[in-house]
């Protein structure tokens, strides 16, 4: 397939497309209710620190990995690969990636359905159609797999537009439109009464009561999650990107992207939940803690919709459409990672692999559907808690360890030809050979013993 890859057609468009990736649930939901339930500010501080001397490093591996190779996860892991060995390792460690991406896809588009239900609810209701709304909001296992599947089309019809005309198209034209409602609405919202004391909560640290280990744990699960590391998805993007393009600053820009749009969110979710307690609403669960996940998103800022009369109608449409663009520009970037496997290295055109890997994801997400209690659940721990930061771990190795340290210099001074005298030279290194691995292991070991 060589010759016919894509590419990103600018910086731009790169950075439109990574952030998009980046952005998600994982910003708009994740950090924002982590962040309330961890202490405020602390959480925010934490989060920073692991984003930035953590998550870059590591977002950085998969970047010049990707580039270097032009190619898929797994193909790429075995061209850095010296030896047979290592080969092997890398090929297991590419289809772990793919099909984490594949998993992480599966419970994402059912989460994503919700949030297009959950946008047309109001409508339904505006024109009287009560019933339909009730069944948009209800938990119901025909809505779910409606919204679904309405879902993954709309994700696999971009990823069989190629990365030009697919990707780059669809988050240029979306991620914008995610920046506007964002504002909007947080500006919205402060000119409240209640949202005060929500930005209060969220902005003042409460280091006493969370400044601890799970904190941490906590902040680096949510920094890996966030930055769509190590299934492969950055690695792919990271692929598409030219030799003309300094991919340090790239990475810089799309970390800071990310770390951004999640505490603007901050601002948006905190006090919306404020204004919702002083419109009546209750916001504090039986233990006297602030409600988090799905009750927060499904329940509670939909009664503080409904306290609103008209304008509830515009702001819990504006919501749950933002929610849906921030989750469709990161699933394309999910299905990339299997599809572009399929195509480069099994000679299947885009178009087929897009809908023959978004059909089997479907069928997954089918068969979580109808096992909700038991799969659910299961499935993002799985994903998210295990085997991303395990991939992030391998993608550190590959890049510290096996890779050869010449060819990884000279992978970055292509785009940047002072790599060699910068401070990116002198740290990055380090980091990605000793300060990751072992902190992931740490945070991992912590993890698994409890
Ligand atoms: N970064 C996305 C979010 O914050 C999730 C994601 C994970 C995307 C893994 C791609 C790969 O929602």
């Amino acid at each position: 397939m060589a010759g016919t890859r894509g590419e990103f057609s600018s910086r731009l468009g790169f950075i439109l497309a990574a952030s998009g990736s980046a952005v998600g649930l994982g910003n708009i939901w994740g950090f924002p209710t982590q962040a309330a339930s961890n202490g405020g500010a602390a959480f925010l501080l934490m989060y920073l620190l692991m984003a930035f001397m953590l998550a870059y490093p590591a977002l950085m591996a998969e970047l010049i990995i990707g580039r270097h190779a032009k190619a898929n996860i797994v193909t790429a892991l075995r061209q850095v690969s010296g030896n047979g060995l290592t080969r092997f390792i890398g090929s297991l460690t590419g289809f772990a990636g793919i099909i984490t991406a594949s998993l992480i896809l599966a419970f994402y588009g059912i989460v994503a359905g919700w949030m297009i239900a959950f946008a047309a609810a109001p409508m339904a209701s505006t024109i009287g159609a009560e019933g339909v709304a009730s069944w948009l909001t209800g938990f119901g296992n025909e809505r779910n797999l409606v919204f679904m599947l309405i879902f993954m089309l709309m994700t696999s019809l971009i990823i069989s537009g190629g990365v030009r005309n697919g990707i780059e198209k669809w988050s240029s034209r979306l991620m914008p439109v995610l920046l506007i409602i964002l504002v909007g609405l947080i500006g919205y919202v402060l000119t409240l009464p209640g949202a005060m004391e929500g930005v209060k909560v969220y902005l003042l640290p409460d280091f006493g009561r969370s400044f601890n280990f799970q904190l941490i744990v906590n902040a680096l699960g949510q920094a890996f999650f966030s930055l769509s590391l190590g299934v492969g998805t950055m690695l792919i993007y990271g692929s598409y990107i030219s030799k003309k393009e300094n991919i340090a600053s790239l990475g810089r820009a799309i970390t800071l992207i990310d770390i951004g749009i999640a505490v603007l969110a901050g601002m948006l979710i905190i006090p919306a939940m404020y204004v919702a307690q002083h419109n009546g609403v209750e916001i504090f669960d039986a233990g006297g803690k602030l409600i988090a996940e799905d009750t927060l998103i499904f329940t509670v800022l939909p009664a503080l919709f409904d306290t609103m009369g008209g304008t509830g109608v515009v702001i819990g449409f504006s919501f749950f459409v933002l929610m849906t663009i921030a989750a469709l520009t990161s699933s394309i970037s999910m299905l990339e990672a299997p599809v572009s496997y399929v195509n480069e290295v099994h000679g299947l055109s885009r178009r087929a692999s897009s809908f023959l890997v978004s059909g089997i994801i479907a069928v997954i997400s089918v068969l979580i559907v109808f096992n909700f209690g038991d799969l659910f659940g299961l499935v993002i721990n799985l994903t998210t808690r295990y085997a991303q930061p395990l991939l992030g771990l391998m993608l550190c190795l590959f890049a510290g360890w096996i890779w050869h340290r010449n060819q990884v210099l000279e992978e970055i001074k292509a785009g940047f030809e002072q790599a060699e005298q910068s401070l990116f030279w002198r740290i990055w290194p380090v980091y990605i050979r000793y300060v990751c691995p072992l902190a992931i292991l740490t945070v991992f070991g912590q993890k698994v013993l409890g």
